[in-house]
């Protein structure tokens, strides 16, 4: 069944005002083919019923189950390797020559999907840092609220742990239970798990609650976003940084804030951006 072309205009907007999810024209066949899921854990008939369902409660279970669908949780732990080698090889010997081996370093993972990148950063501090249980405290925060629970649980699957972790890794910071894998505690210890929308203004003053940040990374989210919105998402992540503070993104994305200024220092060919 097609969608109907002002309920398919009303998801559009809806989805630009709840997620900042740009969702084009052409793209009313993704919507098709991710609602089938929906369909059948709601019983719902059809994509309209369902698209009026959620124009009747925005904020209600099928509203919720809709954007996560439609904001894809790909993840692994270590992805892409730079931005954790970055943190060891440059970031964190920087921020003890300015603020000492013992001052806390406050990082935020601001689209941390179902907990890898967080739990790679805590992985990273701790071989990295002596003191990292004591210095190092983690904010992942993602849109998803399933994402989220996944995420604080630190349970996963043997698909999961062989995405990105070595054989010493695994063996160091989680333990096996049955056929999955749980993050060790000390570890944990690190992590605070929030729900957070990044286009939201109300975002900056829950994230600066457990900042000034040192380090943010938000990675393969911006993507999402119109050029505008990135753009305000980038000023609402400076508002939370110290000043100099090391921003990690997606490797294709520039970062232009409306208001916040940026200088970048490349690393294994890729930039990391600094706030000025
Ligand atoms: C592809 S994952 C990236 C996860 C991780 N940063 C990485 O690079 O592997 C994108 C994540 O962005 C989240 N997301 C999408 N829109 C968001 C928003 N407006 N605010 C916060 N998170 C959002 C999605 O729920 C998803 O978990």
């Amino acid at each position: 069944m097609t969608i109907r072309s002002d309920l398919f205009t009303y998801l559009q907007d809806f989805l630009l005002r709840r997620s900042g999810l740009v969702l084009s024209d052409d793209k009313a066949y993704l919507i098709r083919s991710r609602v089938q899921v929906l369909l059948r854990k709601f019983d719902i008939a059809d994509i309209n019923t369902l698209v009026m369902r959620i124009k009747r409660q925005e904020t209600g279970d099928v509203a919720k189950a809709l954007i996560d669908e439609m904001t894809t949780n790909e993840t692994l732990f270590f992805r892409d390797s730079y931005p954790f080698k970055a943190l060891t090889d440059i970031i964190f010997p920087a921020l003890n020559d300015a603020n000492g081996m013992h001052a806390p370093v406050k990082i935020w993972s601001a689209a941390s999907s179902r907990g890898q990148e967080p739990y790679s950063i805590a992985m990273m501090a701790a071989e990295a840092l002596p003191n990292a249980g004591q210095r190092v405290k983690i904010l992942a925060t993602d849109l998803s609220e399933q994402a989220v629970a996944y995420g604080k649980s630190g349970i996963y699957s043997q698909m999961e742990v062989k995405r990105g972790l070595s054989e010493k890794q695994l063996a160091r910071f989680f333990s096996k239970q049955g056929e999955t894998w749980q993050v060790r505690q000390d570890l944990k210890r690190m992590l605070t798990f929030q729900t957070a929308n990044l286009v939201e203004d109300t975002v900056v003053t829950r994230a600066r609650s457990y900042g000034p940040f040192d380090i943010v990374f938000c990675r393969n989210v911006l993507i999402y976003f119109s050029p505008e919105e990135r753009k305000n998402v980038i000023d609402r992540l400076a508002k939370t940084m110290k000043p100099h503070a090391y921003l990690l993104t997606g490797a294709a994305d520039r970062v232009i804030g409306h208001v916040s200024k940026w200088e970048s220092t490349m690393f294994q060919g890729k930039r990391i951006w600094q706030l000025q």
